[in-house]
C-alpha cells in the first residue's frame, strides 16, 4: 500500500491484493471464470461457496500452486505480480495456513517456527535467539494455551496448531494471510481462539482472507464477504450487506432479491443485488 511515497500503484482499490480476470482451468474443466476480487489490508474477507465453487483453486492462484490461464491479473501492494511457486508468495509476503500440512509433527514449535529458515551463529543453530522470537510472537497474538515452544507440534490440539502457523507467518512477515477452513476440525473454544487470532491478525493491519462453510463464523469475524458459484465471483461487499440467507441464495443460484433480514424488520428497502 505504502509504496514509500511513490505513486505507483497501478491497480484501482488500492487493496492489498487485487485480482482482476483471473480464470483457471484443468484440462476441459474450467474452475475459475473471470474472478474479481479484493483483499484490503486490516481487513479479513470471508471467502464463501458451495463445495466445488472454485475456493480453494483461487486460494491456490494468490498462494502460487497454481499459475492462473493467460489473460488475468494480480496485483499485490500496488504492482502486478506473476507467482511461479509458494516461495515467490512468501517473499512477496503472502502466507498460507492449510488445515494440517503446515506444520512437521515430529518437530517442536520453534523448530516449526524456524523450519528452512534458521538462525545460525556461527556454524551453530542459535537457539536462544529462535526460542525468544518464537515466544515473542505467541505473546504478540496472546497465544496463551500453549505450555512449552520445546513439545512436539504433534501433542497440539488442532487450534493450538492453527496457532502455531500463524505465528509463523506473522514471525516471517506475512501482509497477507490466507486460511482455507481453519476452523472446520474444531471445537467450540478452539474455534474462538483462532477466530480471535484472525481478528488480531487483520487489527494489527495484515490483510486475511479466509475460507469458511460456517456461517456463524463468516458473520463473526468478517468484514467483507465475496461468494463465488461455479468459478464465478457472484457478490463481493462488506458483511453487513449480507445475511445468511441472502449468502445461502447466492451460493445456491447466483442472485438474491431477498432483504437483508434485519432491513425487512426495520422496514427498510432494499436486497443485495
Ligand atoms: N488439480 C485439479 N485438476 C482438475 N480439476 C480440479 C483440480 N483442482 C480443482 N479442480 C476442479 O475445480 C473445481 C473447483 O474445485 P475447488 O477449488 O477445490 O472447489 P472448492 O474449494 O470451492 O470446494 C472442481 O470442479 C474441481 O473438481
Ligand atoms: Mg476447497
Amino acid at each position: 500500500m505504502d509504496q514509500g511515497g511513490q505513486m505507483a500503484t497501478n491497480n484501482s482499490s488500492g487493496a492489498l491484493l487485487e485480482l482482476r480476470g483471473v480464470s483457471k482451468h484443468f484440462g476441459p474443466v474450467q474452475s475459475l471464470t473471470d474472478v474479481n476480487m479484493s483483499a484490503p489490508s486490516g481487513m479479513v474477507t470471508a471467502l464463501v461457496g458451495d463445495n466445488g465453487a472454485g475456493k480453494s483453486t483461487l486460494v491456490k492462484c494468490i498462494a502460487g500452486i497454481h499459475s492462473p490461464d493467460d489473460g488475468g491479473h494480480i496485483f499485490f501492494d500496488g504492482k502486478e505480480v506473476s507467482m511461479k511457486s509458494p516461495k515467490d508468495a512468501a517473499s512477496l509476503g503472502i502466507e498460507t495456513v492449510y488445515q494440517d500440512l503446515a506444520l512437521c509433527d515430529n518437530l517442536d514449535i520453534v523448530q516449526n517456527m524456524f523450519l528452512g529458515r534458521e538462525k545460525r551463529r556461527g556454524l551453530f543453530l542459535d537457539e536462544d535467539a529462535m526460542e525468544n522470537a518464537a515466544k515473542e510472537t505467541l505473546a504478540s497474538l496472546s497465544v496463551t494455551t500453549i505450555r512449552s515452544i520445546r513439545q512436539p507440534v504433534a501433542s497440539l490440539s488442532g487450534g493450538q496448531r492453527q496457532a502455531v502457523a500463524v505465528a509463523k507467518a506473522v514471525m516471517w512477515n506475512a501482509k497477507l494471510v490466507i486460511m482455507d477452513e481453519p476452523t472446520a476440525a474444531l471445537g467450540v473454544a478452539q474455534t474462538k481462539m483462532v477466530l480471535g487470532l484472525v481478528r488480531t491478525l487483520a487489527d494489527r493491519g495484515l490483510g486475511v482472507i479466509i475460507i469458511s462453510h460456517n456461517m456463524n463464523d463468516v458473520f463473526k469475524v468478517a468484514d467483507r464477504i465475496a461468494v463465488l458459484r461455479l468459478g464465478k465471483m457472484v457478490a463481493e461487499d462488506r458483511a453487513d450487506k449480507f445475511d445468511r440467507q441472502i449468502i445461502v441464495d447466492l451460493m445456491t443460484t447466483g442472485v438474491s432479491t431477498r432483504a437483508r433480514s434485519e432491513d425487512a424488520l426495520s422496514g427498510a428497502e432494499g436486497g443485495a443485488h
